[in-house]
């Protein structure tokens, strides 16, 4: 919550009148904005995107019907919703130029797939003439773009990492089918594609998490779509955020058996070293939507013969609630998506860029709401610094 009290050090003297504002690090619990988009309860494990708990959302909707009830704030009819996903299909493909980028990219040792991306969707601003017409109507065609878009740069790059040619986008596919079919180069399995779409809506949106509110500081200064968009990938590339199952995939794989699981983690939490897809700011219990993508972890990993990654990640649950549990630190979304990915046949390094691929629909939904009743931010830093310093001469300095 936020206090007053500014500095673990005593000894700190402040400048301004700390008693009078408030300081909260990290930010918690402040508030930045009122927002009709998404709900965490973190004591009860609840979420809801506009009202709708995200337990029937990824029972019954799809990304596409999701992306829009984020957008507009109601769920569409059946013109609305046909409308709307003609639009997404018709801005799949990309420049030729964003395509031979990530191919380059591709040929470099070991990429930052998350580096190319937010490389990729900043050239495609460049290349997209309309993309800084500065209005309602203008903005809300970009936000369509990027949705669309975002699929077709993701699926590249996870070609590019196997030094595969990029597959070109199909109109007549679903979202999450037609990223698939780009990745893999074949239309899979339906049960695989309706996964790729829990997954998306489960990504879709998190209020202010850290990403979302960099989208929307971006926002607040009147700058374009893309560049806040460039904003949110970079925020949601680290380990803390959304880098954080490529983190749990790579913990699964140096433990490497089940029979090391349980020393591993009480070695790790003895070094204080932090679990990867554990613990969240707001959920002080189960996330929702670990249980959901734990279900599909049981059913995928026994579908893939991958067995042993779920039992390793039991092992480490039940460690982490025993010893953490009380203290609130429970598993997050990050610690089955991994799992369910990499049972999918998709690379660790593509988990992040796929959670940026639903989240966008939450970071251009949060970007329009900020546009229609901006203010921009601009809060204050307490500074701890000197008051008075005298400016010494470079050839006097000791
Ligand atoms: C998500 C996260 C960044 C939230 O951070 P936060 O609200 O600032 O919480 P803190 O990092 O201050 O953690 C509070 C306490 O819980 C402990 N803790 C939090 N997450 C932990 C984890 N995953 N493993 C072990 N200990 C953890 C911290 O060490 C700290 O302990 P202390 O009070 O004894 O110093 C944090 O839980 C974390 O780093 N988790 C791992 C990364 C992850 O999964 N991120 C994805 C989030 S969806």
């Amino acid at each position: 919550m936020a206090t007053t009290v500014a500095s673990h050090d005593p000894q700190v003297k402040y400048i301004g009148k700390p008693g009078e504002v408030s300081f909260a690090r990290g930010l918690e619990g402040v508030i930045v904005a009122e927002s009709t988009k998404s709900y965490v309860d973190g004591n009860a494990g609840r979420l809801i995107y506009h009202g709708i708990p995200i337990e029937v959302l990824a029972e019954r909707s799809t990304f596409e019907e999701t992306a829009f009830l984020l957008l507009y704030d109601k769920l569409p009819t059946e013109d609305e919703l046909e409308i709307y996903q003609m639009r997404l299909r018709q801005y799949r493909e990309i420049p030729d130029e964003v395509y031979q980028f990530i191919s380059c990219a591709g040929r470099r040792y070991n990429f930052h797939a998350m580096a190319v991306l937010r490389t990729a969707i900043s050239m495609l601003a460049t290349f997209d003439d309309l993309a800084e017409e500065d209005t309602m109507v203008a903005y809300e065609r970009e936000a369509i773009k990027l949705i669309s878009r975002m699929a077709t740069v993701v699926a590249a790059i996870g070609r590019a990492r196997k030094g595969l040619p990029p597959v070109h986008p199909r109109p007549d596919l679903s979202h999450a089918a037609n990223f698939l079919y780009m990745l893999f180069g074949e239309e899979l399995d339906p049960l695989l594609a309706r996964v790729m779409d829990v997954i998306l809506i489960l990504h879709a949106d998190h209020e202010c998490n850290a990403s979302t509110f960099t989208v929307r500081a971006i926002t607040s200064t009147l700058s374009d779509l893309y560049s806040a968009v460039v904003g949110g990938i970079a925020a949601l590339k680290g380990p803390l955020h959304g880098g954080a199952n490529e983190e749990v995939m790579r913990m699964l794989y140096e433990i490497g058996d089940v029979e090391h699981a349980e020393a591993w983690v009480r070695r790790a939490l003895a070094r204080k070293r932090k679990i990867p897809g554990f613990g969240h700011r707001v959920y002080k219990t189960y996330d929702p939507r670990a249980h959901i993508l734990r279900r599909y972890a049981l059913q995928l990993t026994q579908r893939a013969g991958k067995e042993k990654w779920l039992k390793i990640a039991e092992v480490i649950e039940r460690v982490m609630i025993e010893h953490l549990g009380q203290r609130g630190i429970q598993p997050n979304v990050d610690f089955y998506s991994g799992i369910v990915m990499d049972s999918m046949g998709i690379e660790s390094s593509l988990f992040t860029p796929i959670f940026a691929m639903g989240r966008i629909a939450g970071w251009v939904a949060h970007a329009l709401e900020q546009r229609r009743d901006n203010r921009i931010y601009r809060p204050r830093f307490f500074y701890v610094g000197p008051e008075h310093l005298e400016y010494v001469p470079i050839e006097e300095r000791g």
